[in-house]
C-alpha cells in the first residue's frame, strides 16, 4: 500500500485530508454522526459509503447533512464507477463499524457491494474498527480473516472489552469517535519512523500538600507533554505518561497518575531503563513542606503563617544519572529570564541531550495554553539551535522530527 504524502508539510499534516468512511450494518453504527462531525471539525473532508445493512442503524440523511454532501451507497454503484473513483481521491479508508460479514468478504476479496469493492480496489492505507457481539469477534473464521487482513497490510483496530449492545459485556466495542479520529491522524502521519521505539513523557504540574486539603503547585495544564507523547505515538512510538495531577487523553498510552515530585521520581525510576526516548516535560514543584501537618491547619488566631520548605528531589538530573548508553533525554527549561543561557546551564547539568528552553512570561507561551514558543538547544554544540513557535501539538510533531532525524 502506498504511503501517503510523504511530502506534507509536519505543521499542517491533519489540515484537509480526504477520509473514504465505509459503515457497515452494526449497531456501533449509531457512533458514525459522532466521529463525522469530528472530521468535519478537523478540517477533513469525509465521503462516506454505506452497505444495505448500515442504513437500518444509521439514517443516511444524517450523515449527509453533517457531512454536508450526499453518501453512498449500492443505488450509486453504477457505470461511473465510484468505487474506483473514491479510492482514489482518499488518503486513507476507514471501516468503522465493520461487521463479521464484512470484514470477512474484505479478507477474502469479495466485492459484492460498493463498499466491500472500494476495499478490494484501495491502493490507500485501510483501516478497519471491527464491532461485534464478543462470541462473533472470538468466532474462529473471523480470527482467520483478520490475520489474512494483517498479513495484508491492512490496519486493525482491536475491539475494546465493555458494555455490548447484545446485552453481554466483553470484546466487540468500537472505539468512541474521538479515539478513533486519533487512529486516523496516526495512519494519516506522513512517517511512522519511530515504530519499536519507547518513549516516557512526564507531564503536568505536581502537588505538594502542606495539610490534608491545601497544596503548593503550579498553572502547568500538561499539554506539551501530553502533545510531545500524542505526537510520538503517531509517529508509531510505544508511549508511557507519569502524568501529575491533570486530564491528559490517555488513549493509545500507558499512564501512571502520581501527584507529588517524589512519587514522581519513584515513577520515573521504575521505568526509565525501559524507554529509549525520555521527555521530562512536567513542571515539578522544586520545593515541599518540611512537614505535613496531619490535621487542616486552621486560620483561627494566625494573622501570620510561617512555611518551612525543603528541595525536592531534581528528577531531571536524577534520570541523567542513570541514563544508559543510546538512551536520549529530552528536558525542559520554564525561565522567566535569560531563557538561553539559563536552559544550556541545565542542559550540561543534568545530563540532557536536548533542552526546550520555554519563556513562561511570554505572550502566548508556557502553562495552560495551546501555544508555545521553544527553543530547542541540543547538547551537541554543531547541531543547530531551533525556534519553534505553534500550537503546541504542531511544535511536538517539529521537535520529534527535529530529534528523530539526528
Ligand atoms: C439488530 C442487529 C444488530 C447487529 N449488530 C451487528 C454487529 O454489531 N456486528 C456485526 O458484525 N453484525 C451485526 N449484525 C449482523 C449484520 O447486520 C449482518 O451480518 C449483515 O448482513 C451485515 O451486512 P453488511 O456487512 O453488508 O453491513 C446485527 C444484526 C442485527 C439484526
Amino acid at each position: 500500500m502506498k504511503t501517503s504524502l510523504k511530502q506534507t508539510q509536519m505543521s499542517n499534516w491533519k489540515e484537509g485530508r480526504k477520509i473514504l468512511l465505509g459503515v457497515t450494518g452494526g449497531i456501533a453504527a449509531y457512533k458514525i454522526p459522532g466521529l463525522v462531525r469530528l472530521i468535519k471539525k478537523s478540517n477533513c473532508e469525509a465521503e462516506i459509503i454505506l452497505t444495505n445493512s448500515a442504513r437500518n442503524f444509521v439514517a443516511p440523511m444524517a450523515l449527509e447533512t453533517l457531512a454536508g454532501r450526499g453518501v453512498w451507497s449500492d443505488e450509486n454503484f453504477d457505470a461511473s464507477i465510484p468505487h474506483i473513483k473514491l479510492t482514489q481521491w482518499a488518503d486513507v479508508f476507514v471501516i468503522a463499524p465493520c461487521t463479521a460479514n464484512s470484514l470477512a468478504k474484505v479478507a477474502r476479496g469479495i466485492a459484492d457491494n460498493l463498499l466491500t469493492s472500494a476495499a478490494v480496489a484501495a491502493t490507500c492505507p485501510l483501516l478497519i474498527f471491527p464491532a461485534m457481539n464478543e462470541n462473533m469477534y472470538a468466532n474462529k473464521a473471523t480470527q482467520e480473516n483478520i490475520k489474512i487482513l494483517l498479513d495484508h497490510g491492512v490496519k486493525i483496530i482491536e475491539p475494546s472489552d465493555g458494555a455490548l449492545a447484545c446485552g453481554v459485556s466483553g470484546k466487540g466495542r468500537m472505539p468512541e469517535p474521538d479515539e478513533i479520529m486519533l487512529e486516523i491522524f496516526k495512519a494519516l502521519h506522513p512517517v511512522h519512523d519511530m515504530t519499536g521505539k519507547k518513549v516516557l513523557v512526564t507531564a503536568g504540574p505536581t502537588h505538594e500538600y502542606l495539610d490534608p486539603v491545601r497544596f503548593i503547585s503550579n498553572p502547568s495544564s500538561g499539554k506539551m507533554g501530553a502533545a510531545m507523547a500524542r505526537a510520538a505515538w503517531y509517529r508509531g512510538a510505544e508511549v508511557k505518561v507519569i502524568a501529575g495531577p491533570v486530564e491528559i487523553n490517555s488513549y493509545g498510552f500507558d499512564v501512571v497518575h502520581v501527584t507529588s515530585a517524589s512519587e514522581m521520581l519513584e515513577a520515573v525510576r521504575e521505568n526509565s531503563a525501559w524507554a529509549d526516548y525520555i521527555v521530562k516535560a512536567a513542571a515539578v514543584g522544586d520545593y515541599r513542606a518540611r512537614s505535613f501537618e496531619p490535621q487542616k491547619i486552621k486560620r483561627e488566631h494566625k494573622e501570620f503563617l510561617t512555611l518551612e520548605l525543603e528541595r525536592n528531589p531534581d528528577i531531571a538530573a536524577e534520570v541523567g544519572k542513570l541514563k544508559r548508553p543510546g538512551q536520549i533525554l529530552i528536558g525542559f527549561a520554564a525561565e522567566t529570564q535569560n531563557v538561553s543561557a539559563n536552559a544550556r546551564e541545565k542542559l550540561a547539568r543534568k545530563n540532557l541531550d536536548y533542552i526546550l528552553a520555554n519563556d513562561v512570561a511570554a505572550e502566548g507561551s508556557g502553562f495552560a495554553t495551546d501555544t508555545n514558543t521553544l527553543r530547542l538547544i541540543p547538547k551537541d554544540i554543531n547541531k543547530a539551535e531551533k525556534i519553534f513557535s505553534g500550537l503546541k501539538e504542531d511544535i511536538a510533531c517539529e521537535v520529534w522530527s527535529d530529534v528523530v532525524s539526528l
